[in-house]
């Protein structure tokens, strides 16, 4: 596609597909052009379907950095590195069960417990209630178009008691702040105003839904592309500096990622073609990644790539908040498997099932 229709119209679900490094990156930086406001996109009985579309994701400047501002102090560099040792206890204690066990799904072992319990402590959620917060987060990952009204229905009420639960979290923490990110995000103001019930449930599920599974993905993702490249294992365990950079060539080369969504707020030209405004886009950042005018032999796996400017954490004013937190969870996940199960890995040769997603790349499980 990037080659022959890198900007394509889709007359069923009329929207345009943008396939080319160049175009996507333009779509992403330019926010004036290209909107994250629903309103700029969708016709209005679609708007406002989940708390996403309340929340930061789906806001243009000047709203969109305020609140930008406020949450980001909970996600500096600096903060995320504070909790490098707690998120190392965790996976120690993950990676004892599994060596206690004698085998590994590392999606079920690994992948998926790490990163929620990360964000349910970050969020305050009580240990007693982490079975629920997890059905929650599973929930709100949910609902694509093939779901059956059973699943949807069990969504819908999965959404329902969660946001029951932030709501008698919000009021307890009014009552009595603690020194969590609740308390600080009931406490902080944009323009004057405290936030509303509804822009803190955004961004609570906006944390669950943006962190969760995405993080799970890229642990998983790069644990599929060492098996494919069994000798990156070996070089990784002679020199561990090369960590970061296989990660880095994870998040392009298998995203987690695959898409995301903007709307013209004005006629444009991408491409040779002319898009009308009040169109919705999908910019493919997958597609992006692997696009050969920007990344030499695109369709290799190479950990030493350099430069390696993937669009996996996007680009522009919504680049990934959490960026810092996944890649320190990632980083932590997988010196620790590389400390803790030498050897060489392999996934096992029955057929992996892939997660039913057309905006998330990733497996749903993946013994090893
Ligand atoms: C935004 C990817 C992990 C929080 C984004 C965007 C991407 C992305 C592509 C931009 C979306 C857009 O422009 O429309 C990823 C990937 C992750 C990851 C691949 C893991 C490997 C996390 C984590 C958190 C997080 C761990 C927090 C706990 C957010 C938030 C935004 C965001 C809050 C919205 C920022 C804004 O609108 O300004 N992420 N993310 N993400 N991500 Fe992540």
């Amino acid at each position: 596609m990037r080659e022959t229709q890198p900007v394509l119209f889709d007359p069923n679900i009329q929207a345009w597909h943008i396939f080319r490094y160049d175009d996507v990156l333009r779509v992403l930086s330019d926010h004036a052009t290209f909107s994250s406001d629903e309103s700029s996109f969708l016709p209005p009985e679609y708007r406002n379907a989940t708390p996403i579309s309340s929340s930061m994701l789906r806001m243009d400047p000047p709203r969109h950095r305020k609140l930008r501002n406020l949450v980001s102090l909970a996600f500096t560099p600096r903060m995320v590195a504070h909790m490098e040792s707690r998120i190392q206890e965790i996976t120690n204690g993950l990676l004892d069960q599994v060596l206690a066990s004698g085998e590994m799904d590392v999606i079920r072992d690994l992948a998926y417990p790490l990163p929620i319990t990360v964000i349910a402590e970050i969020l305050g959620v009580p240990a007693e209630r982490r079975e629920e917060f997890k059905q929650w987060s599973d929930a709100s990952v949910g609902g694509e178009a093939e779901s059956t009204p059973e699943e949807t229905q069990a969504i819908m009420q999965a959404m329902d008691s969660m946001k029951a639960y932030f709501n008698e979290v919000f009021e307890e923490r009014r009552a009595h702040p603690q020194n969590d990110l609740v308390s600080a995000l009931l406490q902080a103001e944009v323009d004057g105003e405290r936030l509303s019930n509804e822009e803190l449930l955004g961004f609570c599920v906006l944390l669950l839904v943006a962190g969760n599974e995405t993080t799970t993905n890229l642990i998983g993702n790069t644990i599929l592309c060492l098996d494919e490249h069994p000798e990156a294992v070996e070089r990784l365990r002679a020199n561990r500096e090369l960590v970061p950079g296989a990660l880095e060539e994870a998040l392009r080369y298998y995203s987690p990622i695959k898409l995301t969504i903007r709307g013209t707020t004005t006629e444009t030209m991408i491409g040779d073609q002319r898009i009308e405004a009040g169109k919705l886009l999908f910019a493919w950042i997958a597609s992006a990644d692997r696009d050969e005018a920007q990344f030499p032999d695109a369709s290799q796996f190479n950990i030493e790539r350099e430069p390696n400017r993937h669009l996996g954490f996007g680009r522009g004013v919504h680049f990934c908040l959490g960026a810092p937190l996944a890649r320190l969870e990632a980083k932590i996940a997988l010196n620790t498997m590389l400390d803790r199960l030498p050897g060489s890995w392999h996934v096992s040769d029955a057929p992996l099932s892939p997660i039913k997603s057309s905006s998330v790349f990733g497996v749903k499980q993946l013994p090893l």
